[in-house]
Order: C-alpha cells, then sequence, then structure tokens
C-alpha cells in the first residue's frame, strides 16, 4: 500500500503534533525538566506527542555501554516519574525503533557537508575534543535529529534556545526535500518555554545548566535530594550590586534565579524580581519552588524504580505503536528518492 503525506495529514492534522529527545549522557537535571520535560506533559492532553530516549545521540561522544544502558533505564523512569502518560504519548527508545536510522541515512542525501559543519555546538565540541577525537558522527547528529523529527511528522518541537539552530536545519532539509523530491515531510517548528528557556549553570551564569558539565555544584539533577538542592541553591553566583533586578547581561547569576523560580511556579520572571529584597530571600524563594517540583518527582520514581519490569514492558509497547507511523514516513521518504 502507497501511503501519500495526504493521507498522513487526514490521520494528523499538522499543527497536532509534538515531539522531543533527551539524550541518556547523563543525569536529567532541571534544566531539561522546564525547558522540555514539563512543556511535553502539558502539551500531552491537547495534541498528540512523542517523547523518546535519544540513545543512539548518546554515541556520538565518549560512553561507557553499561552506563548508557542505566542510563537509559533511569531516564525513561524519570520521564513516567515527570507525569509522561504512555497512553496518551508515543514513548519508546530511539535505537528501539529502526527507522530513526534509515531515515538518518536517506536525510543525510539531501544535506550538505557545510550545513552540518556550521553548527554551532558542533564547533564548540570539535574545538574542546580536537578535530582527531571528535566521532563523525556528532557532526552528522543534527541530522539524525532532524530524522527523528521529520519520522513522526511532527508540526512543533519544544526545545531549550540550544537547540533552535538544529530545528533550522531540519526545517531547512525538510523544505529541500519536498522542493525537490516532492511534498514528504511536515516542516516543524520550534517552540520555546514560556520561561527558563535557557537554565544556566548555578556556579556560572555563563553557561547552560548541562548534565555533561563536570561542575555537580553548578547542575540540579532530578534526583538530587533536598539538602544539596538547598545547598546548590545558596551557593549559586549572585553579583555585589544587591538589588534584585531581571538583567540578563548585568546580572546573568540573579536572572538566572528569577527564570528557575518562574520556571517552577509558573508566572513572569521580569515582575517577580521586585517581590524580594534581598538575594537570600530570593534564593529561598527558589529552594522552595524547586523542592515543591522535586518532592512529588522523586516520590514516584522511587515507585517505579521497584518494578523495572513495568518501565521496560512500557517502552516495548511504545516502540511497537512508533514503529508503525515510522515505517510509513521511511516508505513516503524511499519512494520519493527513487527507491523500491
Ligand atoms: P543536555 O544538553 O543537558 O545534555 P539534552 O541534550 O538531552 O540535555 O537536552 C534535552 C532537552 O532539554 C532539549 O530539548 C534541550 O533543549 C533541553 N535543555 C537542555 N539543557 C537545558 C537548559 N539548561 N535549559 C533549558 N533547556 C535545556
Ligand atoms: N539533540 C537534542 C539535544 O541534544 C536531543 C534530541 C534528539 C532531540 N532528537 C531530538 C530534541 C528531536 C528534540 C527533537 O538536546
Amino acid at each position: 500500500m502507497t501511503v501519500t503525506l495526504a493521507d498522513t495529514h487526514r490521520a494528523n492534522p499538522p499543527g497536532t503534533r509534538r515531539l522531543t529527545g533527551l539524550k541518556p549522557t547523563g543525569r536529567l537535571h532541571l534544566g531539561n525538566l522546564v525547558g522540555a520535560i514539563r512543556p511535553m506533559v502539558a502539551a500531552q492532553y491537547e495534541s498528540e506527542s512523542v517523547i523518546f530516549v535519544a540513545d543512539l545521540h548518546a554515541l556520538t561522544v565518549e560512553h561507557d555501554p553499561h552506563r548508557v544502558r542505566e542510563l537509559v533505564l533511569e531516564q525513561a523512569t524519570l520521564l513516567l516519574a515527570a507525569g509522561v502518560d504512555p497512553d496518551r504519548s508515543l514513548f519508546y527508545v530511539q535505537s528501539h525503533v529502526p527507522q530513526h536510522a534509515e531515515l538518518h541515512y536517506l536525510l543525510e542525501c539531501a544535506t550538505s557537508y557545510g550545513e552540518a559543519h556550521r553548527m554551532i555546538q558542533f564547533q564548540e565540541r570539535a574545538r574542546r575534543a580536537g578535530q582527531r577525537q571528535v566521532r563523525l558522527s556528532l557532526l552528522t547528529y543534527p541530522v539524525l535529529m532532524a530524522a527523528d523529527i521529520l519520522l513522526h511528522d511532527t508540526a512543533e518541537v519544544p526545545v531549550g534556545d540550544d537547540q533552535t539552530q538544529h530545528l533550522e536545519l531540519a526545517r531547512d532539509v525538510a523544505t529541500r526535500f519536498n522542493r525537490r523530491y516532492g511534498p514528504t515531510f511536515v516542516v516543524p517548528r520550534a517552540v520555546n518555554p514560556p520561561a527558563a528557556a535557557r537554565v544556566m549553570d548555578l556556579t556560572n551564569p555563563a553557561t547552560k545548566m548541562d548534565k555533561s558539565h563536570d561542575s555537580a555544584s553548578g547542575t540540579i539533577f532530578l534526583l538530587d535530594q533536598p539538602g544539596a538542592v538547598r545547598r546548590k541553591i545558596m551557593r549559586a553566583v549572585t553579583d555585589a550590586q544587591g538589588s534584585v533586578r531581571h538583567d540578563p547581561a548585568g546580572q546573568p547569576g540573579v536572572t538566572n534565579l528569577l527564570e528557575i523560580l518562574a520556571g517552577c511556579v509558573g508566572g513572569d520572571p521580569v515582575g517577580m524580581a521586585g517581590d524580594f529584597g534581598s538575594y537570600g530571600r530570593l534564593k529561598n524563594a527558589v529552594v522552595e519552588a524547586v523542592t515543591a517540583v522535586l518532592r512529588p518527582l522523586q516520590r514516584r520514581y522511587d515507585e517505579l524504580s521497584r518494578d523495572p519490569a513495568y518501565v521496560r514492558r512500557i517502552l516495548v509497547d511504545g516502540a511497537e505503536r512508533a514503529r508503525e507511523g515510522a515505517a510509513e514516513t521511511v516508505h513516503r521518504a524511499r519512494r520519493a528518492l527513487g527507491l523500491g
């Protein structure tokens, strides 16, 4: 049976499907939660959602196979604990759906070396690791990310703003492919969360909170105990100005705390600045807000992690469902390119 783009659109009207992936390269942190996970969880009640553990992406950097396997289960469990509902969302592990890798290759044939090489994240990581050490898959990883997105006829991708450039690449590739080979893919767009699109490192507010960072003191991990959360926030870098203002350039540390607060409790981080007379008060409010978000999540995580077989079953079911739609998309792309 030939499935056309029009058929797919009838089944999933464009504009309704959202997708995100999280790499099992380290432990999930507050930036992942407010930048990606919570927007996805909120969206699953109003639109079709796809959320997957991006294990293929974890192989683009030096990795320990045993640790990747462990992190995949931990992440999947945390995502369920954070409210991902497998009955409402397509929820699975990327490598269980081989169409991601197949579409990756097909899209590489519609992407130029220059486009991939230009990506800021690649440039930064290649500079850090050195040209000889950096894996070829790190260069092509934005194309895999484009495949992840296009595979599911995704309309919207909620991402932190570190991923905006990769999203642009996915749009460019989809648009070019459709123009050159005929309408095949839905062209996706990025959506940023209303607050805390970029949660910064608490000890160095010039860089984003990142699970691949060594600095555990600047990153709030989702499984951090309340004592650790308090300690990290109370030690967060501020400045000598003494007044609480939302000023990303002049007061990056204080601004980050306001963004985190707004990301946790909702509301406008700029307006919130007026509520606090001192850095101490602001920090206490942030400790309370973050702890209130993490407490129920950790309680649910503890329950779920007692039954890993249950989590694995959910992932197996999710992959099975994901493969159906994914196979249709790959079929369309293959035909458009002259295969089969
Ligand atoms: P990391 O960058 O920590 O390795 P991932 O690459 O797995 O995390 O990112 C998963 C999702 O979390 C992406 O959508 C990304 O934009 C978002 N994200 C990552 N770090 C942050 C951050 N500091 N602030 C906001 N969102 C973030
Ligand atoms: N590349 C993303 C990151 O590093 C993770 C990711 C993989 C992703 N595939 C995706 C995010 C598809 C959104 C959509 O953060």
